[in-house]
């Protein structure tokens, strides 16, 4: 035997050297629950280490992620039923508390890059991403409810915004009438392979969030398929997006490849709240190591073609960064 690759695994300095992939700090971007009211802090019970922050405390929260170099962040509001409707109206009053939350974390730390989430289904009463009219998800009426929230949250100081809502055209919309209105540097991260899954479901315990009636399958894409997210990675590009998302992450590396090399934008990949959870869950029963399962993921997402990763890990990322 001459060639015995055992001799590149010998010592863990030799590993270290020959590693392909590595993680930092900085490829995350860390996603944030905000609630209304003052000094309030609730666990997420799907989630464990993972709470939902009135402003003041999520103040708090950013600061300290800043010290172990986290610098981005996407702000999810959670409201209460009371303040849904079928019109997502919430989304675009300046003065609703998402909006101010918003304003104050970037006041406070400008430094901090806030990404925000334009869809409807924090603020709807139908739980879904577009308007609802009999059982039906109307697309070209939706983008004008997307275009209010979005020039709302760039008004109220976001540097990248979050289209999760699937609806068709709506980049390019949103580009629009933001630049209409001078937000020409507010960025679009497009979630352009957002598939119907399973794994969002602690996210919308965090919010109640789940739909009403019905599923997203009309709007969110079939796991089924991959080639699609192509058709979808195509028209995000043309319509003037700034970064393209797959998400989840975990069980579509296959698709953040094939993105990657069919685009020269940077692929962000969404390390969703069951993936999350799965791991904290097994981790809790002893039955896997959380922190090394924590590490091999993302490790994967990053091997798989991501540049930015999406992750409630993020956090205890840093930390062990030291
Ligand atoms: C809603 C939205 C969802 C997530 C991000 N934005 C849930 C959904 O589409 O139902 C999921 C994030 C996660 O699971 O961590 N537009």
């Amino acid at each position: 035997m001459n060639i015995r690759p055992r001799r590149n695994r010998k010592s863990a300095v030799i590993r270290g050297m020959i590693e392909e992939t590595r993680l930092s700090t900085k490829d995350f971007i860390f996603p944030l629950f905000v609630i209304e009211g003052t000094n309030q802090k609730e666990e997420v019970a799907s989630m464990p280490g993972i709470y939902r922050h009135s402003t003041d405390l999520l103040l708090k929260e950013v600061e300290e992620c800043l010290t172990l170099g986290i610098k981005a962040f996407d702000l999810f509001p959670a409201y209460p039923e009371s303040k849904k409707d079928k019109m997502a109206t919430e989304s675009h009053n300046p003065d609703t508390f998402y909006l101010k939350a918003i304003n104050k974390v970037k006041t406070t730390f400008p430094e901090a890059c806030i990404m925000t989430d334009v869809a409807m289904d924090p603020y709807s009463s139908d739980g879904h991403d577009g308007i609802v009219k009999d059982g039906n998800i109307l697309n070209d009426e939706t983008l004008e409810v997307l275009a209010k929230m979005a020039i709302a949250q760039a008004n109220a100081g976001a540097d990248i915004l979050g289209p999760s809502d699937m609806m068709d055209g709506r980049v390019g919309f949103l580009r629009e009438a933001l630049d209409n209105v001078g937000h020409t540097e507010v960025s679009i991260m497009s979630y352009t392979a957002k598939y119907a899954s399973a794994f969002y479901n602690p996210f919308r315990d965090a919010l109640d969030s789940a739909p009403k009636a019905g599923d997203k399958k009309t709007y969110q894409m079939d796991p089924a398929n991959l080639h699609e997210a192509l058709i979808e990675a195509e028209l995000d590009e043309a319509e003037g997006a700034d970064f393209l998302m797959v998400k989840p992450a975990l069980a579509y590396l296959d698709v953040i490849r094939l993105l990657k090399e069919n685009t020269n934008l940077p692929i962000a990949a969404y390390n969703v709240s069951g993936e999350y959870s799965m791991i904290k869950a097994a981790h809790q029963k002893g039955w896997l190591d959380g922190e090394r399962a924590m590490l091999e993921s993302l490790l994967s997402i990053k091997r798989a073609g991501a540049n930015i990763i999406l992750s409630y890990f993020a956090k205890e990322f840093a930390k062990l960064q030291g």
